[in-house]
Order: structure tokens, then C-alpha cells, then sequence
């Protein structure tokens, strides 16, 4: 069901209401119930609003994994010369890339400067359970907690954010977020582009107030669909260009954003290669011309810049897409590359990349099934608040909802063919394959090919997967729209 069919049912007409919290300015209401009747139309989030890309793009700091970061308010600009004030994990905006290699033992340091609970999730990294930034697993203002695991999974490019409930998407939004690049020797041998020919790119859309700072305030609306904002920005820069050589490059991409789903393209329709999703590498190299990215999914590029003349700008861009009614109707440019520079590329197109053994379905034990549709049952007739359920239920951090054998593999169905919202859906503590989709695009795209940890189920769309659960203890899976996940979509299960 739609909000405007759900509030038509309800009699309340079309609502827009402007609640929520910002940690900036201290006001921390998390109200759903003030409501402002006004006739409306289906709520499809700001569009896009372009400024000059002429901003250097930049990139995070790189640290090892034994190093610290600490959550606070810092001063840094989105926009040309506007500071704002925002939350990092370092100096500026967002927080420095991480660069581990598997096998090594991680330490990382969190230190809470904010003025309200705080955690850190290592999305995309196999963690124990303790040590995963569950939302029970807090660090109050003014605390610190040592993150220490060592790692032992593919090379992949993972991601961190903070993970209290009700307060993810505030957080997030506002600034804290970084980058993770996990290397391993079978990854160094293909040989891929790096050093200034490898760039790690978090993409995010951000509401900008006159002075440039990042507001958070989600209405009812925003809830439904994600809290989307007008200006798109990568690694924290709004108008962000990056100067290229005549070359191959290699483009790691997180969408870090709360809700914005992008289709990633080219502005010269060109095709570039896909080599790695969520979990690490395919197993060879995928050719698009474009590809769906919803928030948290990650996706590792290959982009050749040989064929183009020096002199000449690219734009990355988001294309216009369907099978979503709040977004997609809308193409924008995201980052523009210039050409400058006319290079003799060394770089040979790997034939094969990483292993991607599948998963037997006659090995899963136990099939699953998760209605994440909005439906009117389990609202309770007037309910604002846990609209996005997951099989009827909203999160309630003391109650296990699943539970799996250790060691099993599972089949896990997420059914959005009742709902009008895409649903990214996210696991911790494992990396699964996608088996099928059903309904919507019915088919795979190509970073579904390998593994996964969030997987975007679009309205009208059934979506199987399959893993095998290796972490004992208690984790999450949620819906990576973090408006939808702090408003409840979100269920514990345990392993044990
Ligand atoms: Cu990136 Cu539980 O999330
Ligand atoms: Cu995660
Ligand atoms: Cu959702």
C-alpha cells in the first residue's frame, strides 16, 4: 500500500509534517504523531538540484587498521566555501578509509564525543558478534570502546556507520560514514588500477540549509520514502570534479546515502566493467551501461577513460529508472571527470577475478519467508510509527525474532510484492548469494552475481537469497533505507 492510499484509508487525507530531531541544533524528538493536513500528491522526495562541478574532488585519509576514531561535531563544507558544521570521525565530514588487509589483526579505537549514544557497525566486514555494532551494543556520550577482531574473508570494499536504533539515519546523515578496503595477494595479483588510478568514492545526497550545513528533520513523508536531500555529494564535496588520464580507473563505490537509490551510468553512454560487489570479486568481469545501487550496497568499477579525448568532460550520472513511484524519475549529473591528460595505459582486462563457489539450495536446511510490504495488518488501524515492518513485526531489540543453526545454509525470501517502496534488505554477519527475483525486473543484475550483503527489492519483487550462517551470536537484518530501518524494519536473529 502507498502512504497516500494508507492515509486515504486511514481518512486522513494527504499529511506532510515536519518532526524529527537534529543533533546539530540539540532538538532530539524522535515525534511522529504532529501532523499538518494539506492536500498532497504522492511524495516524491526533493529533486536533485545541480551546482557548478568545480570542486576538487577529495579523498578521506587512509589508516591502517589500528587506529582511532572518534564521533564529533567538526566544521568542513559541502558547499564551495560554505563551512557548516557536521559530524566526522576525524577531521572533516564523514570519516578516513580504512585500509586492512585480510589476515591482520584490527584495533580500532571509538571514542563517542556526540552528546548522545553512539556505535559503530562494520558493514560489509565478517565480525563476531560483539564486536558487529549491534544496536544493544552502545557507547554513551562521552564513552569509548576498542573494536578488535581479526579478519578472514575476501577482499572487498566494506563500510562503517553508527548503528543506534531510532538514531541511525540522523547520525548517518549528518556525517558519519566511512570507507573500508580490505586487501588480499590473490586481489594484488590481477593487478587492478591503483594509486591515483584507484578512487574510493561514498555517494550521498544531503538537505542543505542556507548556510550549507546538513539538516535532518524527516517528516511523515520522508519516513515513508527515505529522507532524500537536493544536493548529491562524493566523499563530502558538492560539485565534486576529478582530473583523469587517458586510462583505465577503478571506481569503489558505496552509496552511503539514507535513502536515495542511484542508477549509475555515464554521460557518453559508454560501458564500463563491474569486477566486484559487496562480499569481493565476481568471478570475471561484467560489461553495463548502467546499474542500480541502493543504499549500502557497494559496487567496485571499472571505467576506461583510453577512448576518450583529452580536453573532454564525463559525468558520472544517475539515469532515470522505474519500478519505484518516490523515486527514479529524475537523471542528474553526480561527479564530472576531466580528461586532461594523455597516458599509455599498461592495464590487461583479467579474464577471471575471484571465486564465487554457489551455494547449493539442496544444502539449505530451512527456507524463510519475510512479507516486507506495507500491509494495514500490524498497524493497528492508526499506527504513524513502524509502518515498515518485516513480516508484521517492527524491532524490538530484546526479542529474537529468527533463529539458525550454527553452520546451516538457508534460504531467506524477502517479499515486497504487496509494498510500493524498494526495500535494500541487509544481513549482518554473513555474505549470501542472490538465487532469484521474482516479479519487478525479474531477473539478476550483475553485481548479484556475487556476494552480497544487501540485496534492493523493489515493489512488486520477490527476492530469494542463500547463506550460510558461520558467526554465532545475535545480529540484525533491516532495511537499508534508514528512515525505514529506524522506524522498526529491522529483526534480531541468532545463531547458536
Ligand atoms: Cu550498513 Cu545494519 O547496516
Ligand atoms: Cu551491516
Ligand atoms: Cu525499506
Amino acid at each position: 500500500m502507498n502512504r497516500q492510499n494508507f492515509l486515504k484509508t486511514l481518512g486522513l487525507g494527504a499529511v506532510s509534517s515536519v518532526v524529527g530531531s537534529s543533533l546539530l541544533t540539540g532538538c532530539n524528538t524522535h515525534d511522529m504523531s504532529a501532523m499538518n493536513m494539506t492536500p498532497g500528491m504522492e511524495n516524491m522526495g526533493p529533486s536533485v538540484t545541480e551546482i557548478p562541478f568545480s570542486t576538487p574532488l577529495r579523498f578521506p585519509e587512509t589508516i591502517t587498521g589500528t587506529s582511532q576514531l572518534t564521533a564529533k561535531s567538526v566544521s568542513d563544507a559541502i558547499l564551495p566555501g560554505k563551512n557548516a558544521r557536521v559530524l566526522g570521525y576525524r577531521g572533516g565530514m564523514l570519516g578516513p578509509t580504512i585500509r586492512v588487509q585480510n589476515g591482520s589483526d584490527v584495533s580500532l579505537r571509538f571514542t563517542n564525543n556526540l552528546d548522545e549514544e553512539s556505535n559503530i557497525h562494520w558493514h560489509g566486514l565478517l565480525v563476531p558478534a560483539e564486536m558487529d555494532g549491534h544496536p544493544t551494543q552502545l557507547v554513551q556520550a562521552g564513552g569509548a570502546f576498542t573494536y578488535t577482531f581479526r579478519l578472514n574473508q575476501a577482499a572487498n570494499m566494506a563500510w562503517y556507520h553508527p548503528h543506534p536504533h531510532e538514531k541511525t539515519g540522523k547520525q548517518a546523515n549528518l556525517g558519519l560514514a566511512g570507507m573500508i578496503i580490505v586487501e588480499t595477494p590473490a586481489e594484488r595479483a590481477l593487478n587492478l588500477p591503483s594509486g591515483s588510478y584507484e578512487l574510493p568514492m561514498v555517494i550521498q545526497d544531503k538537505r542543505l540549509d542556507g548556510n550549507g550545513a546538513p539538516t535532518y528533520n524527516p517528516s511523515i513523508d520522508d519516513v515513508m520514502i527515505g529522507y532524500m536531500g537536493e544536493t548529491i555529494i562524493v566523499n563530502g564535496v558538492a560539485g565534486a570534479v576529478q582530473t583523469v588520464s587517458t586510462r583505465m580507473y577503478r571506481l569503489r563505490v558505496v552509496n552511503g546515502s539514507n535513502g536515495r537509490i542511484y542508477n549509475l551510468a555515464l554521460s557518453n553512454n559508454a560501458p564500463f566493467w563491474i569486477i566486484g560487489s559487496d562480499g569481493g570479486l565476481l568471478t570475471a568481469p561484467e560489461q553495463v551501461t548502467a546499474l542500480l545501487l541502493s543504499p549500502g550496497e557497494r559496487a567496485d568499477l571499472l571505467v576506461d577513460f583510453g577512448k576518450v579525448a583529452v580536453g573532454t568532460d564525463v559525468f558520472l550520472k544517475s539515469n532515470s529508472f522505474t519500478g519505484a513511484t518516490s523515486q527514479g524519475g529524475q537523471a542528474f549529473n553526480i561527479l564530472k571527470f576531466t580528461v586532461n591528460k594523455a597516458e599509455t595505459d599498461p592495464f590487461q582486462m583479467p579474464a577471471t577475478l575471484g571465486t564465487v563457489l554457489p551455494l547449493s539450495t539442496a544444502s539449505a536446511t530451512k527456507t524463510r519467508l519475510f512479507d516486507i510490504g506495507i500491509s494495514m495488518e500490524g498497524m493497528n488501524g492508526m499506527a504513524m510509527r513502524g509502518m515498515h515492518t518485516i513480516g508484521g513485526k517492527t524491532y524490538l531489540s530484546s526479542r529474537i525474532d529468527e533463529s539458525v543453526k550454527l553452520g546451516d545454509t538457508e534460504i531467506w525470501e524477502f517479499d515486497n510484492s504487496k509494498g510500493d517502496e524498494p526495500h535494500p534488505m541487509h544481513l549482518h554477519g554473513t555474505f549470501f548469494q542472490v538465487l532469484n527475483r521474482v516479479g519487478g525486473r525479474n531477473a539478476l543484475n550483475a553485481t548479484e552475481k556475487g556476494w552480497k550483503d544487501t540485496v534492493l527489492v523493489m515493489p512488486g519483487e520477490r527476492v530469494r537469497i542463500i547463506a550460510q550462517f558461520t558467526k554465532p551470536g545475535t545480529f540484525v537484518f533491516h532495511c537499508h533505507n534508514l528512515e525505514h530501518e529506524d522506524d522498526g524494519m529491522m529483526l534480531n536473529f541468532r545463531v547458536s
